[in-house]
């Protein structure tokens, strides 16, 4: 039996806006033809006007379509007993069709084949795209993990026991009915028929390169057991994925911590353990720079342990938005460390991204929370999260436990100084208080809602922040913006001045992060000169500094517990986090999937 494990996670086609399609020669002149326009709209639109020129008709404009209608047009030519190329041919097979379709495409995909030509079959494929085979045996529950996979194994006939096969892009949509799983790499083919599944590799280079199929080989391949629990996707007894995510927090924080922070012992001395990173520290610390890239909230994490990293290593970092570095080609060097950050560990930006920094020679640093993940095969080393499977479409908890990681790099990183031990000890400490800190903003939740209610007609959301806080500010308004779809902006305090002032009035709200650390004396000017032009102010400050900020009745604050500065944005989004739910929930919005937005964004 053949499952297609379609919820949140679903298998899905990737747009082919980059695909190179070139059925025999006559396309490729038709490319030349039209090269002035943008790749990617001339290949697709090359494609799609050849196959209208062979009858085909399409019922949508979307790039997917073009896929079963080569797949078909394929099969027709090959079943004429003349293959794309000229070449007879003997029985068509429904892999020598999809190997066929492979060889014209270009770009990132994963595919599921189902044709009515071949029933009973079923062959997918991928590259690039995340593309997982959970294998479920009835009879024999048990499966050793070291298990080799191979034709004979999974030959239900031989075995004379049924199976079960789902396939999908993430573990999370396959848990609930099986833990044994087997991650397709670029290239395979898996191919199911009448119960028994066969993976080949199928080298598309060379077929392109020889203008044919060349014959795919048989691979063996080592079942996984997904490091998931059903409940962690069950929703238990909260009301939204997001909602729950963000009250584990406390737990997921843990569960990041464990075993990497090392406090008492005989020494006495407190230090962090990294072991995906063990070997490589001292590249690190001898790099030209820290690169970090990322997108969306990975961004945002790295941005909030950005000063920590560069105090603790010394070491020189620098921001990119995986987009932005490919689209610049900006300069990477092989003296660089390049940190790769995304909680799916699938973002097709960041991939894009850690190809071009390898390419470059830099080392690639994965930090993401989904264990195989094309982030995680992709890099030279790196650390997980270990946040747990994150669902709602915004992340929260997944952004803690990023901080929280990178915070540990620069531990790491400042181990070999003595100047800044006392430094690092404090921090060490403070991390063991995260999780009852975190447990304690959560009490939060009933003044948020109020908040909301307060909030939740207005147009905009202006949010302040600075130093380890102007991550803060982008996170905070990210949220907002994604989920509440209300139109919010994280604004870097220190450049008021320089444009936002003017959009201040006695209607705007804006919330001002301005928590206790070394920018604190900047940010109560700040609150002076907004609340002098009337602002509408929420202050989120320490606990028992809101008299030193504003005059009561004046501003609402926000009041949280104080930690080191550099685990304080950890503290600091929790609210935000919470004002953004709640607002969404009153607002009507869909929660955990909002509106034109994915969980992983395997597309550019
Ligand atoms: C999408 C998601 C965001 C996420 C971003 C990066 O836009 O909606 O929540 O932050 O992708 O994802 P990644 O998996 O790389 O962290």
């Amino acid at each position: 039996m053949i499952r297609l494990a379609f919820p949140l996670m679903l298998i899905r086609t990737r747009k082919l806006d980059q695909h190179l399609s070139m059925i025999g020669l006559h396309f490729w002149s038709s490319v030349k033809r039209v090269k002035s326009k943008s790749w990617s709209q001339v290949y697709i639109k090359v494609l799609k006007e050849t196959l209208l020129r062979h009858g085909y008709r399409f019922e949508s404009d979307t790039d997917t379509e073009v896929i079963p209608k080569l797949a078909k047009f394929v099969y027709d030519r090959l079943s004429e007993g003349t293959s794309v190329n000229g070449e007879e041919t003997q029985e068509v097979t429904f892999s020598q069709v999809v190997m066929e379709v492979m060889r014209q495409l270009e770009g990132a995909y994963a595919l599921i084949f189902k044709s009515s030509h071949f029933p009973s079959e079923l062959v997918a494929c991928k590259c690039g795209s995340p593309l997982l085979l959970g294998v479920k045996d009835a009879a024999e529950p048990e499966m050793k993990m070291d298990q080799f996979i191979n034709n004979d194994l999974l030959h239900d006939k031989r075995q004379g026991r049924p199976k079960e096969y789902f396939l999908a892009s993430d573990g999370s949509a396959v848990v609930e009915h099986t833990k044994k799983v087997l991650v397709i790499e670029d290239n395979e083919i898996a191919h199911i028929k009448d119960g028994s599944l066969s993976i080949f590799k199928f080298d598309t280079a060379k077929a392109r390169k020889i203008g044919g199929v060349p014959r795919p080989a048989s691979v063996q391949r080592a079942l996984s057991i997904l490091e998931m629990e059903v409940e962690q996707i069950k929703k238990g007894k909260y009301d939204h994925y997001m909602q729950k995510e963000i009250h584990e927090q406390p737990d997921s924080l843990t569960t990041t911590m464990r075993g990497r922070l090392i406090r008492g012992g005989e020494s006495k001395m407190k230090s962090v353990v990294l072991g995906g990173l063990k070997d490589h520290l001292r590249t690190i610390r001898r790099s030209r720079r820290i690169v970090f890239i990322g997108c969306g909230t990975s961004y945002n994490a790295a941005l909030a342990a950005r000063p920590i990293v560069e105090e603790l290593s010394g070491v020189p970092v620098t921001m990119e938005l995986a987009s932005d570095l490919v689209d610049r080609q900006g300069p990477i060097y092989r003296e660089d460390t390049a940190v790769f950050v995304s909680q799916s560990g699938e973002t097709a930006d960041t991939l894009q991204a850690l190809e071009y920094a390898k390419s470059h020679g830099a080392l690639c640093v994965g930090i993401t929370n989904t264990v195989g993940s094309a982030i995680a095969r992709g890099t030279h080393c790196g650390v997980h999260i270990n946040a747990g499977c994150e669902i709602g479409v915004a992340s929260t908890k997944a952004y803690t436990s990023q901080i929280a990681v990178m915070t540990m790099l620069a531990l790491a990183l400042g181990d070999d100084s003595i100047s800044s031990r006392i430094r690092r000890e404090a921090i060490i400490d403070d991390f063991f208080d995260l999780p009852s800190k975190v447990r304690e903003v959560l009490k939060l939740d009933i003044e948020m809602k109020e908040l909301a209610n307060l909030l939740m007609e207005e147009q905009s959301l202006l949010i302040f922040g600075r130093g380890y806080n102007y991550a803060t500010a982008l996170e905070g308004a990210l949220k907002v913006k994604e989920v509440a779809l209300m139109h919010s902006e994280g604004i870097l305090a220190g450049e008021m001045k320089h444009g936002p002032l003017a959009l201040v009035d006695e209607t705007l709200p804006i919330i001002v992060v301005a928590t206790c650390d070394a920018t604190f004396s900047k940010q109560q000017s700040v609150i002076q000169q907004l609340k002098a032009r009337k602002g509408r102010l929420i202050v989120m400050c320490t606990k028992g500094d809101a008299p030193s900020l504003c005059s009561s009745g004046a501003c609402r604050f926000i009041e949280v517990p104080h930690v080191e500065d550099c685990l304080q944005p950890i503290i600091n989004i929790v609210p935000l986090q919470l004002l953004a739910y709640h607002l969404t929930v009153l607002r009507g919005y869909n929660v955990d999937q909002p509106r034109n937005l994915a969980k992983s964004v395997t597309t550019q």
